[in-house]
């Protein structure tokens, strides 16, 4: 979703905002735009075209040592040229970059056309534009103190960079509900609306809260609120470089990783095994064993894949814990007015951490007295800071729009709390032991599914006409089953549809025929001859089956069989996602989809 860079210092402004941008293509945009300041004038560059198109764009001879930068995903307006930001005041003294949306902006643009103003776009970002120039005209005594005057007009959710042409060696820049991350250099200062942008260049980081502004020069920054009192930050450091937003040999980023999840999931498990007691150690959820023990319910809630993730980890723990737990997504969630119980524990799961419906139930469970741990992948983001504790997934940065490695670290991180949950309780050392050993093995056998790559890629390539598939599971082969049918329709746009096995009688079966194959998880256990009636069923009525599984299925019962290797039952469906991504991945590939950056879709939705 939208990108935001900004740069004061003392080297040319525009290669180091085309960079930041490049880096945040990731994110997903429609159109994107620069501005610089030099002589007391403002110089804007925007289109609705890629960033490389943009670079054409931009007059060489522009050096200006501060300026601002956007990527815009299209909410108020078309992605049009005229609707790409930068936007900028009648004056043309004040350019605004703006991620979020401003609720009340119909009203804003009504009451400023009513003065006579002229609006160039469509968006709701104008009226900020033109209220700040307004105020500064008016005899605001500082650029700030403009932008503060007009946000405490603006209802909604914004993150916003400002830049005055009459005073070039600052910029102001303000966040409520859409991330702003200040980075600091040696005589130069960065802003971005995430860090992806910053990393190039500095790893020393301050987050701002919602609410807060700050006014950023070449040497220093000031924070303070909407209500005009200094706040107190202290930069952080980012562990994170350049290289990890790099594709090296890889293709895209999917594909990069998908083959780094050895990595993560070793780095998240690293510390957090306990094998003396057969349990897990996860220090940041803050829940002694007396805590553990009081909870009676777990809810874990969470958008798209962290939701189908949560599944997983509600039946983990119930398997291992016998507490009752179940997913919901945060959407939902945050407004059917749920019912909050104080011996509930909350999990709030999010790789970007900047997801709106997910902040927004985290916020809410709060705000009615709910204890909520957060299971966030990316440091510093607002609903690690706002849940306050929990654990982090330590994936990486993910960049590839289809979530990968985060999804299973998700399911790595659940399965730890629901072992430290089970073994305050009814789970023996013994199984607390052999799940330890089982989490353990996880990425060598991982290296050992992908190790299939080429015959997964064989089966995709076989299945690529298809236009639309069932994927079919049932207990633990649910939340796989709706997670390989996410990534096969995000990145493919093949109309995927997760079933449980046991409801296709009751109506589905009608639409099984030769052109609609199904996906069908068979893991090796209780349930196998349950699922081996479902692929008979299919069978019968001419649908093709291709069936993932550790057991070993008769020959000839599915036309495809894509193997994986055994591992703990209760964790085969963190190890049969897998496979899912490989499929979802080269069937893409097959069809030459932009894997990477699929249509209509953003990284992060920080809009509801
Ligand atoms: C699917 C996907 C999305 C995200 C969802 C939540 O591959 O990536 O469904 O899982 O938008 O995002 P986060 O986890 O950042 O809150």
């Amino acid at each position: 979703m939208c990108g935001i860079v900004g740069y004061v210092g003392s080297r040319p402004a525009t290669p180091i905002l085309l960079e930041g941008l490049h880096r945040l293509e990731y994110r997903g945009y429609d159109s994107a735009g620069l501005a610089v300041a030099a002589r007391g004038r403002l110089k804007v560059t925007k289109a609705a075209v890629r960033v490389d198109e943009l670079r054409d764009l931009v007059e060489e001879n522009q050096p200006s040592p501060v300026g601002i930068a956007h990527t815009r995903w299209a909410t108020h307006g078309e992605p049009t040229d005229a609707n790409a930001h930068p936007h900028v005041d009648g004056a043309k003294r004040i350019a605004v970059v703006h991620n979020g949306i401003i609720e009340n902006s119909g009203r804003l643009r009504e009451r400023l056309a009513a003065q006579g103003v002229t609006f160039a776009s469509e968006t709701d970002t104008e009226a900020l534009a033109h209220l700040i120039g307004a105020a500064l005209a008016d005899g605001a005594e500082s650029l700030e103190d403009a932008v503060r005057a007009t946000l405490r007009e603006v209802n909604g959710a914004y993150g916003i960079v400002v830049l005055d042409a009459q005073n070039p060696g600052q910029l102001v820049v303000a966040r409520n509900g859409s991330p702003i991350v200040l980075g600091i250099g040696d005589g130069e200062m960065f802003v971005a609306s995430d860090v992806a942008a910053l990393v190039r260049y500095t790893q020393r980081v301050v987050y701002l809260d919602d609410g807060e502004l700050a006014t950023i020069t070449a040497d220093d920054f000031v924070t303070s609120t909407l209500q005009a009192h200094r706040t107190a930050k202290t930069p952080t450091t980012v562990d994170l470089d350049d290289a990890d937003y790099q594709l090296g040999s890889y293709a895209n980023f999917m594909h990069k990783e998908i083959w780094e999840q050895p990595e993560s999931v070793r780095r998240t498990l690293l510390g957090r095994l306990d094998e003396r007691f057969g349990t897990a150690r996860l220090g940041g959820i803050n829940l002694d064993a007396r805590a553990l023990r009081a909870i009676r319910r777990v809810k874990f809630f969470g958008c798209g894949s962290a939701y189908y993730a949560g599944q997983l980890g509600a039946n983990l723990v119930e398997e291992w814990a016998r507490l009752p737990a179940d997913a919901e997504p945060a959407s939902e969630l945050r407004y059917r007015n749920p019912v909050v119980e104080e011996d509930t524990l909350y999990v709030a799961i999010s790789q970007s951490g900047e997801t709106a419906d997910t902040l927004a139930a985290v916020q809410e469970l709060k705000r009615k007295g709910g204890q909520v741990i957060g299971m966030v992948n990316t440091v510093g983001s607002a609903i690690a800071r706002e849940c306050g504790s929990g654990t982090f997934l330590h994936a990486g940065p993910e960049v590839s729009v289809a979530s990968t490695k985060a999804y299973t670290n998700m399911g790595v991180c659940f399965a730890m709390l629901a072992l430290a949950l089970g073994r305050v309780r009814d789970l023996s050392v013994s199984d607390g032991a052999r799940i330890v050993a089982g989490l353990d093995s996880l990425p060598s056998l991982i290296v050992e599914v992908l190790g299939a790559e080429n015959e997964i890629s064989a089966v995709a390539k076989e299945h690529s006409g298809a236009e639309r598939m069932f994927f079919i599971g049932r207990t633990r082969g649910w939340p796989v089953a709706r997670e390989g049918a996410q990534k096969l329709k995000e990145i493919s746009y093949v109309h995927a549809e997760a079933y449980q096995a046991g409801e296709l009688k009751h109506g589905p079966l009608a639409l099984i025929e030769p052109a609609m194959p199904s996906v069908v998880i068979v893991p090796d256990d209780e349930l196998l001859a349950k699922n081996i009636g479902t692929i008979e069923q299919i069978k019968a009525r001419g649908g093709p089956v291709i069936a993932v599984t550790n057991a070993d299925l008769p020959d000839g019962l599915a036309d495809s069989v894509i193997q994986v290797p055994r591992s703990e039952p209760e964790l085969d469906p963190i190890l049969f996602t897998i496979p899912l991504q490989v499929f979802a991945y080269h069937l893409a590939h097959h069809l030459g989809r932009d894997i990477d950056k699929p249509r209509n879709l953003a990284k992060s939705v920080t809009v509801e």
